[in-house]
């Protein structure tokens, strides 16, 4: 049987995937069954950090592989500990307690049940305080606490009833965010830099109220770093890009991490400030396979690598480059670009897209049409909402492939329009 048919026989219809099939992967770029090469700037959505089969990882794979996979949280795990320290004093610079996970809605599901339980430990079950408030757009994953913190309409159809306790407001209005919040808020969380939701930065306005809102009402302010965080940003924390310059500083009770985090191995994480942490005490929250021998010391390896290796450098190196060649482009079919570090949006005007030959019969959004005619050309992105198109390389990408995916990237849209 082909993997085509394989899939369609056996697999949940869950998922709308492309008609490819990946078979193989070398640095930043992977091949498929035909032996097609793609330049990646998807990386699996923002998780391969350091490409394809790094040397690293396949050397921290074979050696912690060989000494011990899984033994389970009932004991003391020793790559797990180094790898929280790295969270602490790397990657956070702020003490702080960490609880590992395997994805980024386990992650945010962490980051629910630690702003409730730090509510009712100080204020008492009831106070009920115990609202979520999120912003439009955003995506958090696909558990129950997942899509009940998710404010886009899509991801909740046909799964009511739907975890109750969650406030949806517009991102960056501040003043809708200050009506919001009540004494029965628990907690803020946010993405600093949407990414689902189409390359969307907080402002520093709404991140400075969201503060100052925290700090009024005891309440959590928490973020999604998911997707930004890592190192894509070209920092550890997506929100410090973000903030630098802005005269504006923010710092959150607690954090989650997921996708580039292990490079490509499932890992998720959460990071609770002292103040907040031990809401969270023995027999509260859990996961079998959560910071397993095995996934430590991959995902540390992956982030020493990202530390030691001037990868964070090279994020910002490339962006600039990138960002250099696009501001002399003059393409109708590309409004803007937007985001921060290797996390990029390129925001596709539809009106210029509705004249394209073929568009409309398609039946694609304009960010998917494009997406599928980049791949047609050999290059991998990724869709965020209807009209942006992510570049997503990996963090360690080279100028040779920047160059290409500026060149891939031109070409197509001068063929289009
Ligand atoms: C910001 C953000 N949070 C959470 C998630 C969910 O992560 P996972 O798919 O690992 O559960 C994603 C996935 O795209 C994300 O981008």
């Amino acid at each position: 049987m082909t993997t085509a048919e394989l899939t369609d026989q056996y697999l949940l219809g869950n998922y709308g995937r492309f008609p490819v099939t990946i078979s193989r992967g070398e640095g930043g770029y992977v091949f498929d069954e035909d032996g097609k090469r793609y330049l990646d700037f998807a990386t699996g959505i923002a998780v391969c950090s350091l490409g394809h089969c790094p040397e690293v990882m396949s050397k921290a794979l074979s050696e912690q592989g060989r000494k011990l996979v899984h033994c389970s949280n009932l004991y003391r795990i020793r790559e797990q500990a180094e790898l929280a320290r790295f969270v602490v004093e790397k990657m956070m610079e702020r003490a702080g307690k960490v609880f590992f996970c395997n994805s980024g809605a386990e992650a945010n599901d962490g980051l629910i049940k630690l702003a409730r339980k730090h509510s009712y430990d100080r204020h008492g079950k009831e106070a009920e305080k115990n609202v979520i408030i999120t912003c439009k757009q955003s995506f958090h994953g696909r558990t129950l606490g997942g899509i009940a913190a998710t404010a886009q309409e899509k991801v909740k159809i046909g799964f009511d009833p739907l975890l109750p306790g969650f406030l949806h407001v517009p991102f960056n209005d501040v003043e809708t965010l200050r009506e919001a919040v009540t004494e029965k808020t628990a907690g803020i969380l946010f993405e600093p830099l949407q990414g689902e939701g189409g390359i969307n930065p907080a402002t520093p306005e709404f991140m400075a109220a969201a503060a100052e809102l925290r700090d009024e009402h005891d309440f959590l302010l928490m973020f999604d770093e998911v997707q930004v965080g890592s190192g894509r940003s070209g920092d550890w924390c997506g929100w410090r890009t973000i903030l630098k310059d802005s005269g504006v500083e923010v710092e959150p009770d607690a954090v989650s991490w997921a996708k580039g985090f292990g490079g490509g191995f499932p890992i998720g994480a959460i990071w609770a400030d002292d103040s907040c942490a031990p809401a969270l005490g023995p027999g509260t929250h859990g996961s079998t396979f959560g910071g397993t021998p095995l996934a430590s010391a991959v995902a540390l390896a992956v982030l020493e690598e990202i530390e030691q290796s001037g990868v964070l450098e090279n994020v910002k190196r490339q962006e600039k480059t990138i960002r250099d060649a696009v501001a002399g482009w003059s393409n109708p079919l590309v409004k803007s670009l937007r985001g921060v570090g290797l996390m990029l949006g390129f925001v596709i005007c539809e009106e210029a897209m509705s004249s394209v030959e073929g568009f409309t019969e398609s039946g694609n959004t304009p960010a998917l049409f494009l997406v599928n005619k980049l791949m047609d050309a050999g290059m991998l992105t990724v869709p965020a909402g209807a009209n942006v198109v992510r570049w997503l390389p990996r963090l360690n990408v080279t100028e040779e492939e920047v160059s290409e995916a500026l060149a891939i990237f031109t070409r197509t849209l001068d063929e289009l329009s």
